[in-house]
């Protein structure tokens, strides 16, 4: 597989897919082996674990709250996301998550999300965005964050799904 590392930043080939799922609490229920080896985790660590156990601590609240608010009613959602090796190291995703419906019941029963490499372009207005937001949030919390992102999108004109998939 093609993994490189640079400094503290764990970079993947494009064509690499990292998949997991999670139970509707966002318990690991499934992760491929692209998951567990970027991750650094034995698959017996991953499964069962909360997906929280990649969290980084330069994520805004804001992005999972976002997340999650349109995972539980049903929709599907991107967003950039900077995960946390198990050996401290960094690694950026572009994550597609959608919702898993039971057939019968059509309730939602878990989720699913396919992770790719983010454009470099992308990262250079996300990651000083994503900045600019954990600050406001340090002082303001996760209202005076989503106000960070919405005045952005504002001043571009765009709408978070537009921005999100501008890229590329
Ligand atoms: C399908 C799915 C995939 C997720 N993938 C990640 C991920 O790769 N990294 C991450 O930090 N959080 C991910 N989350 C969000 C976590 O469940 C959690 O909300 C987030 O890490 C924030 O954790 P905290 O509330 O403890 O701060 C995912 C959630 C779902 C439902």
């Amino acid at each position: 597989m093609s993994i490189k590392v640079n400094g503290d930043e764990i970079t993947f080939s494009e064509k690499i897919f990292i998949v997991s799922k999670t139970d509707t609490k966002g318990k690991i229920t499934y992760g491929n082996d692209a998951f567990i080896e970027i991750s650094g985790y034995k698959e017996e660590e991953l499964i069962g674990a909360p997906h929280n156990i990649l969290r980084h601590p330069d994520m805004p609240k804001v992005v999972f709250k976002m997340l999650w608010d349109r995972a539980q009613k049903g929709q599907e959602i991107f967003a950039y996301v900077k995960n946390r090796a198990k050996d401290g190291k960094y690694y950026w995703v572009h994550a597609y998550i959608t919702p898993v419906l039971d057939v019968e019941s059509k309730r939602i029963i878990g989720y699913h999300s396919v992770r790719r490499s983010p454009s470099r372009e992308a990262l250079k207005i996300v990651e000083p965005l994503y900045q600019k937001m954990l600050q406001a949030e340090r002082t303001g919390g996760m209202d005076a964050s989503a106000r960070v992102l919405d005045e952005t999108l504002k001043s571009l004109k765009v709408t978070y799904d537009k921005f999100i998939l501008s890229f590329e």
